[in-house]
């Protein structure tokens, strides 16, 4: 694809002055609208990843951005150390769609996770009686659920962790979609665990979809051992695959529920821990909190981010588009194609490199005919447009992908 000099001079002041912790695609953007954006120089693309699912009620959403800009000339922050008006009517909205007694606000995806372990841990020790400083939390081999160190300790990607250390102590690590190895874990520590925490789908190992079954059987293997089930549905929550959470799929209700992204729309970073006040309440004033956590801008953006994705009924939408993106792709027969998998709209094509081209180049190749995507890992292109595409765009979408596909092999 041609980088114009426009373009070029954004990506090298990126350079020069900003850390090189990523390693973004030469697409340089300055406008988003629904399931579009545009780069600096007017090319329109469309999106197909969405901010990681970020912005699944779309770009620049005019109910959205009205809440914003409506509340930025009221107040913005207010610190806990007072009430707003904004954050016990967001609260009360949240838990009622959710379904739980009280919810904790916090910002970025990976405080919220934060949140849940200090959480899970809290109710190890005051409610399950797990001696001080034993509690252990199983995690999943391949999880991604941030970038703190804490965090970052649960993963099994070097990448991730490496040269960070010393790493946070009290995380198990079993391969991801066993059920047996959880079971025998928790049969052997289980009076020590606190929690499993888990993603229902593991968007950033390369949308790793579990098998049918796992989800619930895992919930009650926790049962049985009187262990929290915590789902990480950062990214796979606010309708992304099909329901307004991902467990919903198998009818489970994690104990703790830990949301993000899209919980704005894309808009400001929000995140929230949901739980009972069996658990929520073992937190008392002053042992957790965030300056910005449920600032009434955040409080307004989220409830009207929430209305947005209930209204345009936009998990039933990932859920019919979702099997469309699918069904062409898997019929869609390119030596470059291992595997086509997903749900809802968190979809990813798995690729085999052919002639030296991989799936960077592809995606490459797909920005030059106008259409986003971005590789994780090396071979995994994962495909995730707003939810608020329609089933029109979308086709024309799938033709763009096809052609850059046919083009390289
Ligand atoms: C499942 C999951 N958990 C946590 C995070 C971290 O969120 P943030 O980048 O907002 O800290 C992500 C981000 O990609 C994620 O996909």
């Amino acid at each position: 694809m041609v980088i114009t000099k426009n373009a070029q001079q954004f990506i090298d002041q990126e350079a020069k002055f900003g850390a090189h912790n990523y390693h973004p695609m030469p697409v340089v953007l300055s406008k988003g609208k629904g399931a579009f954006v545009w780069d600096v120089d007017g090319k329109k693309y469309f999106d197909f990843l969405s901010a990681y699912s970020a912005v699944n009620q779309g770009h620049c959403h005019p109910k959205i951005v009205k809440a914003l800009c409506d509340q930025a000339q009221e107040i913005c922050l207010t610190s806990r150390a007072f009430y707003n008006d904004c954050l016990g009517p967001y609260e009360e909205f949240a838990t009622k769609f959710f379904g739980y007694d009280k919810l904790l606000p916090m910002n970025t995806g990976a405080e919220a996770v934060e949140t849940a372990l200090k959480l899970a841990r809290r109710w190890g020790y005051v409610k399950k009686g797990i001696p001080e400083d034993k509690a252990v939390i199983v995690v999943c081999e391949g999880n991604f659920h941030g970038r703190t160190i804490t965090v970052v300790s649960m993963s099994t990607d070097p990448e991730s962790y490496s040269q960070y250390g010393p790493l946070t102590p009290g995380f198990i690590k079993i391969p991801y979609n066993d059920v047996a190895a959880l079971d025998a874990l928790l049969e052997k520590h289980g009076n020590h665990v606190a929690a499993f925490l888990l993603e229902p789908i593991q968007g950033e190992a390369g949308v790793v979809v579990p098998d049918e079954g796992y989800l619930k059987r895992c919930y009650d293997a926790c049962k049985r051992h009187n262990v929290l089930f915590v789902a990480d549905e950062i990214q796979t929550g606010i309708a992304r695959t099909g329901k307004m959470i991902c467990c919903e799929h198998e009818n489970v209700r994690p104990d703790i529920l830990v949301l993000g992204k899209s919980l704005s729309g894309g808009v400001l970073p929000v995140s929230a821990v949901l739980a009972d006040d069996e658990i929520m309440l073992t937190i008392k004033p002053g042992q957790h909190g965030s300056t910005y956590g449920g600032f009434p801008l955040a409080s307004k953006v989220a409830t009207v981010a929430l209305e947005v994705v209930r209204d345009e009924k936009l998990a039933e939408r990932a859920e019919y588009l979702g099997k469309i993106f699918r069904e062409e792709l898997i019929k869609f027969k390119s030596p470059f194609i291992k595997q086509v998998r997903g749900k809802g709209l968190l979809n990813a094509v798995v690729t085999t490199p052919i002639n030296g081209k991989e799936a960077w180049d592809i995606c490459l190749k797909m920005a030059e005919y106008g259409l986003i995507a971005k590789q994780t890992h090396r071979h995994i292109i994962r495909f995730a447009p707003p939810l608020v595409i329609t089933e029109e765009e979308l086709r024309e979408a799938i033709e763009i992908i096809k052609k850059a596909f046919r083009e390289l092999e």
